[in-house]
């Protein structure tokens, strides 16, 4: 049977870091860190995930800003916020929470927040450092962190690996690629238009299941003791629940758990790690300006 990595756990350890430290910085320099967390039109996800960011910051003491913009706002109006943000001396990170709608360039937004508040690693130099060998981007993306440091908190080694990432998005599957080669893996990344993804999957040691296909992942795709990182976060109906749906993953939790090494679960998995990264970010970024 997997040991199935409590997220929810592991983020809480690292949310209790965070808040010693801010508290530290409090009473060393009398200023906190800063997010700007913005977000355009009211998709029902993105506004859980937004309330989701602004409470966590609220309870480790960083002090969130709320920018909340109509879903009609023009894409000049978002850059000319950013550019408010960028120079506010008391933010020392900007969130724009994706995706945004159809008429605003997301390229564009993202390319316009300074890269030193660029907390979501987003940034195309992030991004670009990312990708490279020798460089180093100042912040990384908080999801593919976040599955990186439930592997290391969870003691997988990654080094000389191998790793499959189901799925190439812009927010996953593409950076946390990018993220186990610069660990020295080997990385394979499957997606829609690769056939046999399923044997490709048999042959990893470490499974990032980002495709976004709820259960499709079953207990036989998996090598046995692999470990099996699930970011899929699909909403299914389920007329047992008060709300209607449920969350799965990617991953067919029930069959995976009598193969895979070590499995996380949905929700309580990746998810809680995703909103402590961003703390982390936003953390160090503020310590970066406040400490010099
Ligand atoms: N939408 C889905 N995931 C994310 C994320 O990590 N950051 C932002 N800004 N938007 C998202």
């Amino acid at each position: 049977m997997a040991t199935i990595i409590d997220g929810k756990a592991i983020a809480q350890t690292i949310r209790n870091e965070i808040a010693a430290e801010v508290l530290q910085l409090s009473h060393k320099y009398a200023q906190v860190p800063g997010l700007a967390v913005v977000i355009v039109g009211s998709r029902k996800d993105s506004q859980s995930y937004v309330n989701m960011k602004r409470k966590a910051c609220a309870e480790v003491g960083i002090r969130s800003f709320d920018v909340d913009l109509p879903e009609e706002v023009s894409e000049g109006e978002v850059i000319k916020r950013v550019h408010e943000l960028n120079n506010n001396p008391d933010v020392h990170g900007i969130l724009v929470q994706l995706p945004l709608p159809k008429h605003i360039n997301e390229e564009k937004v993202l390319t316009e927040i300074s890269v030193e508040k660029d907390v979501d690693g987003f940034h195309p130099l992030n991004i670009g450092k990312l990708a490279m060998k020798g460089r180093e981007p100042l912040f990384l993306p908080c999801t593919p962190k976040g599955c990186l440091e439930l592997l290391s908190r969870s003691g997988v080694s990654i080094k000389g690996k191998r790793a499959v990432v189901v799925g190439r998005s812009n927010i996953v599957g593409l950076p946390v690629s990018l993220l186990l080669l610069k660990a020295d893996a080997t990385v394979t990344i499957v997606h829609s238009h690769t056939p046999d993804s399923e044997k490709i999957i048999r042959e990893a040691d470490i499974v990032i299941a980002a495709a976004g296909q709820p259960l499709m992942i079953k207990g036989d795709w998996i090598k046995p003791g692999a470990a099996v990182i699930d970011v899929g976060t699909n909403a299914v109906d389920d007329p047992t629940r008060k709300s209607g749906y449920r969350l799965v993953g990617d991953v067919d939790f029930e069959e995976a758990k009598k193969v895979a090494g070590w499995l996380t679960p949905v929700p309580g998995g990746v998810g809680p790690l995703t909103v402590a990264m961003l703390l982390k970010n936003t953390l160090d970024g503020a310590k970066c300006k406040i400490e010099r």
